[in-house]
């Protein structure tokens, strides 16, 4: 064989571009089946040579812990992806207990009940022996400077780890967090209270541990997830192939649609996603950010600026998302999906 054609066949067994390794990640989620944000953003995830899942960690948050877990296992099963390990989290918040607002709004991060089956019934895989937080401090210590953490719920887990070890946040090679709602950019409304965003809302005191912990924190905010606009245009675009993700796509999204034609979704999980695998996909400036913790009328409450401002002492400075390029990100997510299914992708 020529060295020409060796070199070539070479190539086309690689999946990623030569010389760039696959980023490795953890997957923090309060996971719920698409169209839920994080179904799609961990199928964006799969679907992503850039991308090595090394674990899966599950949170309350948008439903129970439990739902979370049940649900994230069935995507899996579903897709051939049963090498990849969940580990179940937090089931509750440190701090903040079940109210009447929280029962009456979004949310089921309070709940006790079992999870329900998702369509054709509950997967057959199980999740890990060990522990979410567990498996974060003992992966993030043998791959020191390696890790990114996508935290895409409640940040529980994440701040249950830093505080469990000293250690810890040095080692995180970068914290990508969906979460908060900055006021002082534009979109910065909250949408679970006036100001508040859900994530941070559902565990302020564990959100306000991990922005001060020190590691290097790229947060995606609502003022980015409102720069998104997920139409059935789109989602027919996503379901043209015929393949395990896109029959699931059509199980879980195509009966929304009939449903509601003219629904536009936000897209909030997929860009904190997104952006782990393309960074020029987002807009983001440098801004310290906080957590209010106070059980007042602003609990869960981010506030970003640029300069320090008494109360914040002891706030660190992030890369803040404020915007994206719509067009190339709609279009990475629809090919992604449209892909043969990288079920059987190799990993450490
Ligand atoms: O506010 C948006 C966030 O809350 C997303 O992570 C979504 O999954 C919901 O839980
Ligand atoms: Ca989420």
């Amino acid at each position: 064989m020529s060295a020409r054609l060796y070199l070539g066949l070479l190539l086309c067994l690689v999946p990623v571009a030569v010389g760039s390794q696959p980023t490795p990640i953890i997957f923090d989620t309060d996971f719920v089946l698409p169209p839920g944000d994080d179904g799609l953003a961990l199928l964006l995830a799969l679907q992503s040579p850039e991308i090595e899942i090394v674990g899966i960690t599950t949170v309350a948050g948008n439903e129970s812990m439990e739902r979370a877990t049940s649900d994230a296992l069935w995507v899996l099963e579903q897709t051939g992806n049963t090498d990849i390990p969940v580990y179940r989290g937090a089931n509750m918040p440190w701090m903040h207990e079940k109210s009447e607002f929280a029962v009456a709004n979004y949310g089921n991060w309070h709940s006790d009940d079992p999870p329900p089956p998702p369509p054709g019934g509950h997967a057959r895989l199980r999740p890990q022996d060990e522990g979410a937080v567990e498996f974060i401090l003992r992966t993030v210590a043998k791959r020191p400077g390696e890790i990114v953490l996508v935290a895409i719920g409640p940040m529980t887990n994440i701040a249950t780890a830093i505080r469990m070890d000293p250690h810890f946040a040095a080692n995180v090679k970068e914290l990508v967090i969906m979460g908060g709602a900055i006021a002082s950019l534009p979109d910065g409304a909250g949408n679970i209270t006036p100001n508040a965003e859900f994530n941070f809302w559902v565990d302020p005191e564990a959100a306000r541990v991990a922005l001060r912990s020190g590691i290097p924190i790229e947060l995606s905010p609502l003022n980015v997830s409102r720069k998104t606009a997920l139409t059935r245009e789109w989602y027919e675009k996503m379901v043209e192939g015929d393949t395990a993700i896109t029959r699931l796509l059509r199980t879980t999204i195509g009966a929304r649609f009939e449903r509601e034609p003219d629904r536009v979704w936000l897209m909030y999980d997929q860009v904190a996603m997104a952006s782990v695998i393309d960074r020029s996909l987002v807009s983001a400036q440098e801004l310290y950010v906080d957590v209010d913790a106070n059980h007042g009328i602003s609990y869960g409450t981010s506030v970003g600026g640029e300069t320090l401002w008494p109360g914040a002492e002891g706030a660190q400075k992030m890369r803040v998302q404020h915007d994206l390029d719509w067009q190339r990100f709609i279009e990475l997510f629809v090919e992604r999906m449209n892909q043969p299914v990288r079920s059987s992708a190799p990993r450490r």
